[in-house]
């Protein structure tokens, strides 16, 4: 378990924390994955799900999900819940998971992010990622959003430890 500059621990999430996943993830996005969904990605060795947690409280407040593949990794998910955000949580877990990433490795972080998600794109920026490229129309339309053009951000970790 790690602890936060905020005060909030930070711990591998295991099969315990599904159904917490779950609503978690459906309050942060349209499309939301199920307990299911959750425990497929805990049974790949290849992921990795970090939560954040309040004293106390047996649910994640904030969830980071990260695959890697030999010396690449990326960033598959990332929400904070709605009443946490702006205090920290998102770069704390990012700081954390990729140390993590650095000693096992990784050279880079790859992640895509919709370009009118002004909060994660400054996020992913402020730590270090860079705009490598785009997919037009990547993420499918809602009730009343055009389809959205994602950018494919990357972090170099060779340079971050040079
Ligand atoms: C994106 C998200 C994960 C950010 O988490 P967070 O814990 O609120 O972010 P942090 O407090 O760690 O913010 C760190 C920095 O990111 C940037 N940032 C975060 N939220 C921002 C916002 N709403 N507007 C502009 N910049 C923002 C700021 O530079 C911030 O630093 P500052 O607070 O010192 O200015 C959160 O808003 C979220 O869960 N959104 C819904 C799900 C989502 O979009 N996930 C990303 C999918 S790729």
């Amino acid at each position: 378990m790690r602890v936060l500059e905020n005060g909030y621990t930070v711990k591998d999430l295991s099969l315990e924390n599904i159904t917490g996943l779950a609503k978690l993830h459906s309050t942060s996005f349209a499309r939301s994955w199920g307990a299911h969904d959750f425990a497929l990605f805990l049974q790949d060795r290849r992921m990795k799900i970090l939560g954040a947690f309040q004293t106390g409280e047996h649910d994640p407040l904030a969830f980071l999900l990260v695959r890697q593949v030999e010396d690449e990794a990326e960033v598959i998910s990332l929400a904070v819940g709605r009443r946490h955000r702006r205090r920290g949580i998102g770069e704390g877990l990012l700081d954390i998971a990729i140390d993590d990433l650095c000693e096992q490795g990784v050279k880079e972080v790859h992640l895509e992010v919709d370009e009118q998600n002004s909060a994660a794109v400054e996020l992913y920026k402020n730590i270090g990622f860079e705009v490598v490229g785009e997919r037009r129309a990547y993420y499918p339309a809602g009730p009343s959003k055009k389809r959205a053009n994602a950018l494919i951000m990357t972090l170099d970790l060779v340079e971050v430890d040079a």
